[in-house]
């Protein structure tokens, strides 16, 4: 029966209409979107500037190679310069021309690690542990091969040579003697941190006697090093193969373990077949200190001097002790200056960035709850537009902004030079930024469905987006950098978003970091395979969190904007067996409640309601079929029957008034014939569609105009109607016609009203545009809720003047509280009382049916009261007092017993009697059958 020229609008119209609405929503919007884009040009010229800062500040002269600064003990300390290098910043930025030559050490464990007699070696010949306590445990070094007297013979060359001091060649001397150091190596060699920490060198002795540490003054360019240098037993034992010094070496070797369970040693030698003529040799040697971190480069070993240790202990076993190869430095090449770098956007990035990124997620959480608390998706929804097409605009809209603002960003920050952007593969910020943008879109939308009001979703959002980056920068990343803290542990807080957007960026930062201090790039796609990279869990995390949140929040969005709730599909079945049930028994009760009112009109619509549904075609655009809500009891209140039992058919180019006092069900019945709730049992057909299945066609036919205005208050009149209109499928010129038409209908096409913003509208104007609204796209059904409350009397007379010549090819259902207006533009009325009708007929008809009196007024001096009364009581016995104040006094009387004449004729004796101060005689009012109405049934259910 859907009418030819409702054709429902397409998916592609739809979003079309949405789409260009949003453009111009949003072009309006353009002073907040500037502000919104400027906010990362700021920060990160801002950034720009901490940069300047930082480097004019290692720029200044006392920061300059060359120089250093000399504690003389009293005041501040004095500048010498001159001097190549003075502090590891400078090594590692100064030019070094003379690389210092540095004595060849071994890497010897420190002394409470050495290796002891424990309970999980089986070597009795290493010494025990009480060794630790002082610090004098022996350093010791495995030997096997073919040969045993050949590979000891040769081990015990290797730290025999005499202590051997020579103070005028300190630095020959020393380097005859096998040196070593418990410290850890950088990765250039241009400052040895052996020489340069105060730990003192190990100087390895076949035994120590009691006494042996002594000091020596080694020369580095300008600076004299005071240096330690203390004795360490060289310890060497056999083992049988090297399969056993494996297993030693892994036992004492166990990662994590207590202190106690170390047992470090300090190199092994497998001789192999080595003989006389023949010098083979395996050397194990520990490695594991060669770095720290996976991205930083890794540091030097010191694994040299065991060599050499070997070697020179062959050539004496041949030679005899004089034999030496002496191994007497190592040195770095020489270097050029290098600029200092600090890279300032690196490190304060993942916390400015987080604020700059998490910044959207309010701007698109308000966009939606603003719709939401304007109840503008309703409206949008009731005048046709779909599901599919709102997410499929409305995400790709805010995709749009995202990425626009993420651009901006990206390209800001590249454009100032951040090496931020710069040095990590723009390919992978892009994958990156693009999962995240998409991952707090579908969060704003899972989010707006539980806030109702833009000023606390604005307060929690911005709440949201500090919060994250504090928590961020001072929580998260705490655990990030303590390598004691889980990895799992570091994963499940990523499965915050705004932790995983940290870590993201932190990786960029990190890569950026070294990437410049080093000269070496930032990330790329192949880093991700670092262990130490986690930016590839972040990755799949956003990823998969997207999919997840998108779905919720369709299902969500399904639920709330349906108006069920997120367990209905459990409860359909079992209320739908409830209704079963108990349908006949109602029907009788009902039935009853027709005979005691003697609702003979109700009655007669239920009887045509149901001749309706037997003919297969009919005119009638609205016919409502046992229509009935109940709201299920809560809270230990009974079940509210908002809606019983409501049977009402409309032809088209009806206008049917709807009448009743506040709560009687009015609003439930409309949001019912609108799709916002679901009837509980019964049924409507709108255009012979059913309400309970096909709103989505029925949406395509019908207007609606809403007790409040639900407007944009950024778009004009016109953009409001041609919005609407395209919803309702018209285009080209007849859709800017219908929308000319529209704005003359009702008075607001002239002196540019159409095309001011709404929001500066007058009540009266936004009324009229509601109503216009309502009516564009020619609805075959159209609701009015209160269309005129709040208006002055022109506005109301021009409103209703609409109303009226739109009523002539619709049905038209009004809701209203003035008998006025009813009565104006009504062609039939119903009296609502309790969830059912009570009366139903045109305005004249009721007015006879419960109006069938006078109603007659008299004021008098208080004393004469009963002379009235008695007045009254003559004219007609029937008469009824109605009420009695201070001497005024109103009665009823039944049309049929009097004439007009008699009652001047009455009241003109009775004027001669006493004073008479004013009278009155009126025919009864729509607003008296109302209240009558109202009132009887009240009493009604009160008996019942
Ligand atoms: C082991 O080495 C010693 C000393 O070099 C040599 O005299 C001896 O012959 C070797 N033994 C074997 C079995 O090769
Ligand atoms: C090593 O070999 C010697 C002689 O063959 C033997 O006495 C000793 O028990 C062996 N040691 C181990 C730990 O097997
Ligand atoms: C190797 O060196 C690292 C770092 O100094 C140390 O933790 C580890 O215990 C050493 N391993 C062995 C087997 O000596
Ligand atoms: C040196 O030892 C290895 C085993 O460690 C062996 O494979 C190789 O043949 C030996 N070289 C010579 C020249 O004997
Ligand atoms: C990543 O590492 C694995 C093994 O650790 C290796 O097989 C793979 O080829 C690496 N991939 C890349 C891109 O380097």
């Amino acid at each position: 029966m859907a009418d030819s020229t409702n054709e429902q609008s397409s998916f592609w119209t739809q979003a079309n209409a949405l789409l260009r609405k949003n453009l111009i929503f949003q072009k309006r919007n353009m002073k907040t979107n500037i502000r919104l884009v400027l906010f990362p040009l700021v920060l990160c010229l801002l950034l720009v500037l901490i940069q300047v800062l930082v480097n004019t500040q290692l720029d200044k002269p006392s920061n300059r190679c060359g120089c250093i600064c000399v504690d003389t003990g009293k005041g501040p300390c004095e500048k010498k310069c001159g001097i190549e290098y003075s502090t590891l910043e400078q090594a590692s930025s100064c030019p070094i021309p003379h690389p210092p030559e540095w004595l060849p050490l071994l890497q010897v464990p420190s002394p409470q690690f050495r290796a002891v007699r424990t309970d999980f070696t089986s070597y009795g010949d290493l010494p025990g542990d009480s060794c630790r306590k002082t610090g004098s445990c022996p350093v010791t070094t495995l030997v096997t091969g073919n040969n045993q007297t050949f590979g000891q013979t040769v081990a015990g060359n290797m730290f025999s040579r005499p202590l051997n001091i020579d103070s005028s060649d300190l630095l020959y001397s020393l380097a005859d003697n096998a040196l070593g150091s418990e410290t850890d190596t950088r990765f250039t060699n241009f400052l040895d941190t052996a020489f340069l920490s105060n730990v003192p060198i190990d100087i390895l002795q076949p035994q120590c006697s009691s006494n042996s540490q002594i000091s020596v003054t080694i020369q580095l360019g300008a600076t004299a090093l005071e240096k330690d240098i203390r004795c360490a037993q060289g310890l060497q034992l056999w083992r049988n193969s090297s399969s056993e010094i494996n297993s030693e070496l892994y036992k004492g070797y166990l990662k994590g373990n207590p202190e106690s369970k170390i047992n470090e040693i300090l190199a092994a030698y497998d001789f192999v077949n080595s003989k006389d003529n023949l010098f083979n040799v395996t050397i194990w040697y520990n490695s594991t200190y060669r770095s720290d971190t996976g991205n930083q480069p890794l540091n030097l070993i010191r694994v040299a001097r065991s060599i050499n240790l070997a070697s020179n202990a062959y050539l004496q076993s041949l030679l005899g002790p004089t034999a030496e190869m002496l191994f007497e430095f190592v040195k770095e090449m020489p270097k050029p200056e290098t600029k200092l770098r600090l890279d300032f956007s690196s490190l304060l990035g993942p916390l400015f960035f987080t604020w700059v990124i998490v910044q959207l997620f309010p701007v698109v959480l308000i966009s939606l709850v603003y719709e939401k608390e304007h109840k503008l998706r309703i409206m949008m929804k009731m005048h046709g537009l779909g599901d599919g097409p709102y997410w499929m605009i409305s995400y790709a809209y805010f995709l749009a902004i995202s990425s626009i603002y993420m651009l901006c960003f990206v390209l800001f920050g590249s454009a100032v030079g951040l090496n931020f952007f710069r040095l990590n593969d723009y390919s992978i910020q892009f994958v990156f930024y693009f999962l995240y943008i998409n991952l707090q879109i579908c969060l704003a939308f899972l989010v707006a469905d539980w806030f109702s009001s833009v000023k606390t979703a604005t307060v929690v959002g911005y709440m949201m987006v500090f919060g994250t980056g504090l928590l961020g920068g001072f929580l998260f990343q705490f655990f990030l950098e303590d390598s004691s803290f889980s990895k799992a542990g570091v994963i499940a807080m990523e499965l915050f978003p705004g932790f995983s957007l940290y870590r993201g960026l932190y990786e960029f930062s990190q890569y950026a970091f070294n990437g410049n201090y080093m000269g070496t790039g930032g990330m790329e796609w192949k880093d991700l395979n670092d262990s130490n990279n986690g930016m590839r869990e972040v990755l799949i995390i956003l990823a998969v969190e997207w999919l997840v949140v998108f779905g919720v929040a369709y299902y969500a969005d399904q639920v709330v904007s349906s108006g069920t709730n997120p367990l209905s599909f459990l409860r359909k079945k079992q209320k739908n067996l409830q209704s079963s049930f108990r349908k006949p028994s109602l029907r009788r009760q009902g039935s009853k409640v027709f005979v005691q009112m003697e609702k003979l009109d109700v009655d007669q619509e239920r009887e045509k309601v149901e001749q309706l549904l037997l003919e297969s075609s009919t005119s009638h655009s609205i016919i409502c079929n046992n229509l009935k809500k109940i709201y299920p009891s809560r809270d230990g209140n009974p079940e509210k029957f908002a809606v019983r039992e409501l049977s009402l058919a409309l032809p088209q180019g009806e206008c049917f008034g709807m009448l009743g006092p506040n709560g009687a069900g009015k609003t439930s019945f409309i949001n019912m014939m609108i799709g916002l709730i679901k009837p509980s049992s019964g049924t409507a057909y709108v255009q012979g569609l059913d309400i309970r299945t096909d709103m989505d066609r029925i949406y395509t036919s019908m207007g609606v105009c809403p007790q409040h205005d639900l407007l944009w208050e950024t778009l004009t009149g016109r953009e409001h109607l041609l919005f609407y209109g395209r919803l309702k499928n018209l285009k080209g010129a007849a859709l800017t016609q219908a929308v000319e038409e529209s704005l003359k209908s009702v008075n607001l096409f002239h002196g540019g009203v159409a095309d001011r913003k709404a929001g500066k509208y007058s009540g009266g104007m936004k009324r009229r545009l509601s109503v216009a609204i309502s009516l564009i796209g020619d609805p075959k059904v159209v609701y009015m809720d209160e269309p005129s409350t709040g208006l002055d009397p022109a506005s109301r007379n021009m409103l209703w003047n609409v109303v009226k010549r739109a009523k002539q090819n619709r049905a038209i259902i009004l809701t209203t509280h003035s008998m006025e207006e009813a009565e104006h533009l009504c062609d039939r009325l119903g009296i609502f009382v309790d969830g059912s009708l009570q009366c139903v007929g045109n305005p004249k008809e009721l007015k006879g049916r419960y109006g069938g009196s006078y109603v007659f007024t008299m004021t008098t001096s208080p004393t004469h009261e009963e002379e009235v009364e008695n007045l009254v009581n003559q004219l007609s016995p029937n008469a009824t007092k109605v009420y009695q104040i201070s001497g005024t006094q109103k009665f009823e009387l039944p049309k049929n017993d009097i004439r007009i004449a008699d009652v001047f004729e009455a009241v003109g004796n009775a004027k001669s009697r006493f004073t008479v101060q004013a009278w009155g005689l009126a025919d009864t009012t729509l607003e008296d059958v109302f209240i009558k109405v109202a009132k009887g049934s009240q009493a009604d259910s009160t008996l019942s």
